[in-house]
């Protein structure tokens, strides 16, 4: 079989995204080079240590670092040295619009560098921006700091990325779709070219503002799965007798959700968004969704689907809450336990996180908070007690509550029983079942304390 040719790419923005296309396409073959303004990690990167915690990535970067991956801050050299681009930088939600301060400087200073360089050169847009932002934005910044026309001189494409952390890994190798927005048949072809290793893959080829668009509708409808299932939930918790979990597993038998094919039912991974919980957080969800509503209310068309979503999601903490202060209402004379501070298991993340919500709330009621995450060893500007191991922290508080799904949360109740049976359990994922511990509460169950365990 003929081997690809391998291509040279630059990719700026070495978080998440970035980090893991570069290492992910090196896998594939080619020649990488890691853009990042932080100089630090440009070292870290250098040294074969990835500055994030995600499974896989550690081996794959020490794999190929100083052979075909290699980090600079030095954005116009790398430019110089590869034909495509990456654009792989922070788009944050500034509170009222997405936030391109990043795109445009991306831009601005690939397109210097673009003004010097000779041969044929594709810049792709990786990092998820609302509808029009790589033709509107980026393509106009590129020309003129170039002084060079796109579709002549060089090229440009839309390449929304879906990888989830925790698994981003093996979401970049096995893609479900590939999305190339290309604005012309020569940056399509070349962007085409960097995945041919993908064999298999669908590649969707379209406009530039439809890849944008598909990026939001995916992450957009998951959202909208957890914040559909946790209003269900609510409302099991005011009823007796109505556990939403079991609402919920028998709602996903429907068909329609769950076929079967050959007498065997095919679980489908959209389930894994239909459970009840303490709310979504992390680096894309909150961002995206508000992001496109606040797209939506500049193009007169208000997202009140959407709208509701983010509505739901930020009130889903204070479930937790609630849960607690069914026994201490002003949670004090206590020791509150909280097991995971990341969004999600598998990752050091804790942007936007449902239990740094709840431990700023817990705070502000100088309540006694003891934290243990498998990753995570401190939180900024919180007032907690981490305990190295999560024995510890059984032993010493009188409530747990569990707000990340990590594996090893499955131990809780054979260490409460070795350790501290009469603990109170507030289980934000519904990772445990109700007769597992002695004293159990969970999102969308509607369990009244029978006996104080211990003196409020
Ligand atoms: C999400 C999307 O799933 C990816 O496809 C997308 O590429 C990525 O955003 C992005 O835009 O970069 P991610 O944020 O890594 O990926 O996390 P998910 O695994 O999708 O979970 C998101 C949040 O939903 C987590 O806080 C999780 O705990 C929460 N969740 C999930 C619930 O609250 N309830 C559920 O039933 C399921």
């Amino acid at each position: 079989m003929q081997q690809m040719p391998k291509q040279k790419i630059s990719v700026v923005g070495t978080g998440y995204v970035g980090l893991v296309t570069a290492v992910c396409l090196a896998e594939k073959g080619h020649y990488l080079v890691c853009v990042d303004k932080d100089e630090e990690k440009i070292l870290t990167i250098n040294a074969g240590k990835s500055p994030i915690h995600e499974k896989g990535l550690d081996e794959l970067l020490q794999k190929h670092i100083n052979k075909n991956v290699f980090g600079t801050i030095d954005l116009p050299q790398a430019v110089q040295q590869t034909d495509v681009t990456f654009i792989a930088v922070g788009t944050p939600f500034d509170g009222e619009h997405i936030d391109l301060t990043y795109i445009r400087q991306a831009a601005a200073e690939i397109g210097h560098a673009l003004k010097n360089k000779s041969t044929y050169h594709v810049v792709v847009v990786k990092s998820t921006v609302v509808p029009g932002t790589t033709y509107d934005v980026v393509k106009p910044i590129l020309e003129s700091t170039s002084q060079k026309q796109i579709g002549k001189d060089f090229g440009l494409c839309m390449n929304p990325e879906f990888l989830r952390e925790g698994e981003a890994v093996n979401d970049f190798l096995n893609p479900d779709r590939i999305v190339i927005g290309g604005l012309d048949e020569q940056s399509t072809a070349a962007l085409t070219a960097v995945y041919a290793g993908f064999v298999g893959t669908p590649i969707i080829k379209t406009s530039t503002q439809a890849a944008e668009l598909i990026k939001y509708t995916s992450n957009a409808f998951f959202a909208t799965l957890i914040s559909f299932a946790n209003e269900i939930a609510n409302l099991c918790s005011q009823l007796p007798n109505v556990d939403a979990m079991e609402v919920m597993e028998a709602f996903w038998l429907d068909r329609r959700i769950t076929p079967m094919s050959d007498k065997l039912s095919v679980r489908p991974g959209l389930v894994d968004y239909l459970k009840p919980g303490c709310g979504f957080g992390g680096s894309c969800f909150p961002k995206d969704i508000n992001a496109l509503v606040a797209y939506g209310k500049q193009q007169q068309k208000k997202m009140t689907l959407l709208e509701s979503v983010i509505e739901v999601n930020n009130l889903q903490p204070m479930q937790m809450l609630a849960l607690l202060q069914k026994y201490f209402p002003h949670f004090k004379n206590i020791k509150i336990g909280i097991l995971g501070v990341a969004f999600k298991p598998g990752t050091d993340d804790i942007r936007c996180s449902p239990a740094i919500h709840v431990i700023h709330e817990l705070n502000k009621h100088d309540a006694n908070v003891y934290v243990y995450d498998p990753v995570v060893k401190t939180i900024p500007a919180a007032n907690v007690v981490f305990t190295d191991t999560m024995e510890t922290l059984i032993k010493t508080v009188n409530v747990v509550m569990i707000f990340t799904a990590w594996p090893d949360f499955q131990r809780v109740p054979a260490l409460l029983t070795a350790y501290n049976p009469k603990a109170i359990v507030i289980d934000g994922r519904r990772i445990l079942g109700k007769k597992d511990v002695l004293h159990y509460e969970g999102i969308g169950i509607n369990l009244s304390p029978l006996n104080l365990p211990i003196s409020a």
